[in-house]
Parts: C-alpha cells; structure tokens; sequence
C-alpha cells in the first residue's frame, strides 16, 4: 500500500479501463486516503472517514469492471455485493450485515494462507521428521540394557537415520507404504440461513456435529504412500503452528482498517413513490444500509466488527431513477459521485484492442487453442468500433457490452467451423467486417436478435 500512490492505482487501472479518468481518480484518492488516515496519530485518526463514492454511469460503460480491477490491485479484504441481492425472494431477511461477516470470511483466509506460508519452512522440517519417524520408529528402550548396548543401538540407529534421510529427500521412498493415522475430518462447515441472521447457529450446529465423528487418533489408521503422508503431515503441522486467535485478531484489523465494499446495481434498490410490495423491501434495505455506511458495530462469530472506517463504493446505472431517488440519508453518506461517461467509437476500438485482457487478444487465444492464427487488420478494427457504435445508436446503448456480441457474429463461422474445417490462418479485414455486419444492422430484425 505504501507504493501505492494515486497516480500508481490510475496508471494500473488504466490498463484495463479506458477513459473513465475522472473515477478512477476518485477510486484513487479515496484509497489514498485510508493509508494518510492509518498514518495519522492522536485522537483525529478516529474521526477521519472514508470517502464513500457512487459510480453513476450507463449500462456497460466499466463501473463493474472498475471493481473488479481494483479488487486485484490492492492488497485489502474486498468484496463486490449487488445491492439488489438484498431484496430477491428467498435472500428476503437475510441481513445486510452478512456483506459484513462474508468480508471477514475473505479476510480470515487471506489472513490463514499468508501466516500458513510464513511458518511452511518450520512446518516442512517437522514434517519430514515426522513422517522419517514412521519410517523408522525409534526404539524403545528394553529393560536390563547396559550402557554400552543402548550406546551401539543409538549410534546404530542414528547411523541408519542418515541413510533414510537421504533416501526420503531424493525421493526414493515416495511410493513405499506406510500406515498413519489421519486426523478427523474437521466437522464441515454447514452454512444456515437463518431468518434472523443469527449465524452462530450454524456454529453451534458444527460443534454437535464434530460429537458424531471419531475423535481418537488411532481410530482412523489408513494405508498410504510415503509421499502422501508427508503432505498429510504437512497440513497438520501447518495448521497447528498457525494460531487461530493471530489470525482472527489480524483478519479482524484488516476488515476494520482497510475493507473495501463495492456495493453495486445500488440503483436497483431505489423503491417507487408509491410504496407497496417490493418497493417497501427497497427502500428497506436502504435504511438496512444506513448504519452499517455509517459505521456501527456488527457482530460477528468471530467478535464484533466496527464498520466506521469500511470504504464503501456504490454503483448503478441509474438508468430507470436517479440517484437523488435514493432515501437522503443514504445519500449523504455517499459524499463523492462520479458520473461514467457513455463511450464513444474511439472508446470502443481502444478497448477492442488495447485492454491487457481485450477481446481481440481473448479471441486470438481461443483459435489459437486449435491452432489457428487469427489476425486483425488495423481498418478492420476501426470498422467493427464503427459497427458497435451504430447499434448502440440505433437500439440501446449497452456500451462495451456490444462488442461481445459483435465479435461473436463477425465470428461465428469460424468458431463452428474449427477444427473439422483444416484453417491455419484467419484474417479479418475491413470489407469482411462490412460484408458479415452490413446486412445485419441494415435489416433492424435482425440486428434485434443478433446484435
Ligand atoms: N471503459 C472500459 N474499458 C474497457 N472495457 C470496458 C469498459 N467499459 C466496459 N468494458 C467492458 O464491458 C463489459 C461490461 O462492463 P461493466 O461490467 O463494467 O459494465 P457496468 O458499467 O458495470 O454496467 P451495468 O450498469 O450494466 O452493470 C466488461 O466486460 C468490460 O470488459
Ligand atoms: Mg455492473
């Protein structure tokens, strides 16, 4: 995070996104600035807030993709919920507190591999020890020994260690079988939604489960392969030297300090004036939302979570409502709105081909998968950008969404057809774009079913 300046968070996400500058900024700052607070001593550190935003921008235009890209960037517990998930049949009373405790369940097994993998080189060595023991069990001491005989059976042994040592890290013992015993299977965690959130049920109901397994080690012997012990060992041996309450105190600090929620399709939770049926449960839930933006404290299974200093990044299309439909209290807890801009032709072709993830790039690797080259020409390009646009003039406006289902009628031939038909190399030029995508958009039926 230290490195990770706005201009840096910008230039990253910029590899990904095109234009949208002025959210991404946004984006920037407001990520900045939950490290500038962590920095801050005294008293003040508390009463500086995060700087919650809401994307506002047409359909297919990179809110969505925003998040995702910034998920991968920073190094925080980040989640990405849809709002309107709140208010479906079937999730109706599952609690807006649960985006709460899933965060933390992300934060939790970040936190667990990271200490896994800081104590992986101890556990190796304890598990090869282990494991060399089963191989070669030391022996017992018998009654009536002399020193001198305990002194040749301990050399002895010791002697022949070496060797075994020698074999297992070359090895050459991977195959050869041995019997451990295998620890009980952890009682599965059985997930309960509960219609009053109360998720410590299901922890309850865990513990009464784990009563029905065998507990005793010896109880469960079992044959394996050298190799596969090992890496039974192993496991044991990593979990044990990982203690859980470090990693509950540190998923818990880091939900707190730098949890990210990106609450998207917001404006699907804008209810109607007339309040009855399902607007009730939207604007439910915005009150729901209230506290938890705010900052309250939501208790979990694993203590109680302040959210005050959660960074919330809201999105919508807002395409049906406004964002000032949205009750005002949740409104002002959105300070910072950003408008997404529809894209433009030029937008398109730049996101056609310049995204490290584009879809050219995506589709050059799918016929590469049959060993097919598949090449653009520069005009071909500009043209199918040119054929995009249109369409989203002349019926919705989907944004970069219509790219997908322009590339896939320009090339649908060809994916049916490979690899029955024998092709190494497919170009696409500008007058094959115009004679596959002409007729389409010209014939308005048509371009409503394909396009
Ligand atoms: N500015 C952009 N740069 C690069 N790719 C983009 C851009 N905008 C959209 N895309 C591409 O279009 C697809 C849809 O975009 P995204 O999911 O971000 O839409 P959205 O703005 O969230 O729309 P909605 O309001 O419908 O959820 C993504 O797969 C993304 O790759
Ligand atoms: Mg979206």
């Amino acid at each position: 995070m230290n490195e990770l300046t706005p201009k840096k968070i910008v230039r990253e996400l910029d590899k990904y996104i095109i234009g949208q500058k002025k959210a991404k900024v946004a984006v920037a700052i407001a990520l900045r600035n939950r490290w500038r607070r962590q920095q801050v001593k005294g008293d003040i550190q508390q009463e500086i807030m995060p700087n919650n935003i809401i994307l506002i921008g047409p359909t297919g235009v990179g809110k969505t993709e925003i998040a995702r890209r910034l998920s991968r960037l920073v190094n925080a517990p980040f989640i990405k919920v849809e709002a309107s998930k709140f208010t479906e049949v079937g999730y109706v009373g599952r609690d807006v507190e649960s985006m709460i405790r899933e965060l933390m369940n992300i934060a939790l097994s970040e936190v667990r591999t990271e200490m896994t993998g800081e104590v992986q080189a101890l556990a190796k060595i304890k598990a090869r020890n282990r494991t060399i023991d089963i191989l070669y069990p030391r022996q017992p001491v018998v009654p009536n020994e002399t020193e001198e005989e305990i002194r040749t059976k301990k050399e002895r042994y010791e002697r022949n260690r070496e060797k075994m040592e020698k074999l297992f890290d070359a090895g050459e013992l991977n195959d050869r079988e041995v019997e451990i015993s295998i620890s009980p299977p952890r009682p599965s965690h059985i997930e309960i939604f509960s219609p009053t959130g109360m998720e410590n049920i299901d922890l309850q109901i865990g513990e009464m489960m784990a009563g029905f397994f065998p507990t005793k080690k010896s109880d469960r012997k079992k044959k394996v392969k050298v190799s596969e012990a090992y890496k039974n060992i192993l496991e044991e041996e990593s979990n044990r030297l990982v203690k859980k309450d470090k990693v509950i105190s540190e998923a818990k600090n880091r939900v707190e300090e730098d949890g990210i929620i990106f609450l998207d399709e917001i404006d699907k939770i804008v209810g109607n004036e007339n309040r009855t049926g399902a607007d009730v449960s939207r604007s439910g839930v915005q009150r729901d939302l209230l506290p938890i933006v705010e900052g309250s404290n939501v208790p979990t299974k694993y203590g109680i979570i302040d959210t005050s200093h959660i960074l919330f990044i809201a999105a919508g299309a807002f395409s049906a409502s406004k964002p000032s439909d949205l009750i005002p209290e949740l409104q002002g807890r959105f300070p910072i709105r950003e408008e997404l801009s529809s894209l433009s032709k030029d937008d398109l072709k730049k996101i056609l081909v310049y995204p490290k993830s584009s879809l050219t790039k995506q589709y050059t690797a799918m016929f590469a998968s049959e060993n097919v080259k598949l090449n653009f020409d520069d005009d071909s390009i500009e043209e199918i950008a040119r054929y995009a646009a249109k369409a989203n003039e002349k019926m919705e406006d989907i944004g970069a969404r219509r790219l997908h289902t322009i590339m896939n009628a320009l090339l649908e031939k060809f994916l049916f057809e490979m690899p029955d038909k024998k092709i190494k190399e497919v170009t696409i030029s500008k007058s094959f774009v115009i004679k596959k995508l002409d007729k389409i958009i010209k014939d308005e039926d048509l371009s409503k079913y394909i396009l």
